[in-house]
């Protein structure tokens, strides 16, 4: 089996591209900026540039982990269904829990039609319905909440403004959950060799309080305490999506307290 892994210099790809990799698979990725010489060039200022790109590798599965212009996205991502379901090939698509942002009052499993009031979210549903329209059963959506990793720039943004002193950004009444780049990879290493199909909600199995993970990620990582702006809501809002796919076994499901062990255990740099 042949994977190929769209964004395999971001965050979330690279992590991937490296678990593929340790379980002995033939894997390889592209990048936009990153010079790495081990992955092939993919712009999205040429969408249809992906189309050489497939025909070249011949990949057996795509995960998609790409960003940019929506537009630009969609096109590429139709041209690459396309390829797909004529070789009979797979995709895992990389989705976000900003397609549930239009209803926030509760959390969502993957059961739960999307909804969604923000750009972001809504190009998500429509990727999503474009892909799964031509691919059927072949696509496999993931849906992350926010993701967090040791050498991520959420990590390394916080960091610098709690040494500058600068105030976060928060949410009165807000409850999240997380995601880490290692178990997004784990997640996919399993989807993959156990052939699962359909949707998947990847993040911790439990929720927290936005402004109380950003304070206790800080102490962990000894960081000075933070000083908030806080946009006041009288009203719990919810920006989660809990998994709920009972294939996923124990040793892969995480907690909001091991997201906070795995980002304070490696010291701030
Ligand atoms: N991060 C989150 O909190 C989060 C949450 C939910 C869902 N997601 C989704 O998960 C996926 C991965 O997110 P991430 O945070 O891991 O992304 P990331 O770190 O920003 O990496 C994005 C990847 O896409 C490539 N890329 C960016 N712009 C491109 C362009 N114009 N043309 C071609 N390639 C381009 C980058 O290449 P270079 O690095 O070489 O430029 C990189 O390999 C995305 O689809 C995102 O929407 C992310």
């Amino acid at each position: 089996m042949k994977i190929l892994v769209l964004g395999a210099s971001g965050l979330t790809g690279s992590a991937i591209l490296r678990a593929l990799q340790a379980e002995g698979h033939s894997v390889s990725g592209t990048c936009r900026t990153a010079s790495d010489p081990a992955l092939f060039p993919f712009d999205l200022e040429e969408p249809q540039a992906i189309v050489p790109l497939l025909e070249r590798i011949r990949p057996d599965v795509v995960v998609s982990c790409l960003r940019g212009e929506f537009t630009r996205q969609l096109e590429a991502h139709r041209l690459l269904a396309q390829f797909l379901y004529q070789h009979h090939g797979k995709l895992l698509y990389l989705s976000t829990a900003n397609v549930f942002d239009g209803d926030l009052s509760r959390p969502h499993y993957e059961g739960d039609s999307p909804c969604s009031d923000s750009t972001y979210g809504q190009f998500k549903i429509a990727c999503e319905a474009l892909l799964q329209a031509r691919l059927g059963q072949d696509l496999i959506i993931l849906r992350p909440p926010e993701i967090w990793g040791l050498d991520c720039p959420r990590l390394h943004s916080l960091t610098q403004r709690l040494r500058a002193g600068s105030s976060l950004q928060t949410y009165e009444n807000l409850s999240v959950n997380y995601a880490v780049d290692t178990q997004i990879a784990q997640w996919i290493v399993f989807i993959l060799e156990h052939g699962l199909r359909g949707i998947f909600h990847v993040g911790t199995r439990d929720i927290s309080d936005y402004t109380a993970f950003l304070e206790r990620l800080a102490e962990g990582r000894s960081l000075p305490k933070p000083r908030f702006d806080i946009e006041r809501n009288e009203i719990p809002r919810y920006q989660a999506v809990l998994p709920g796919r009972q294939e996923i076994p124990a040793r892969l499901q995480i907690s909001v307290g091991d997201v906070l062990r795995y980002l304070t255990s490696a010291p701030a740099l």
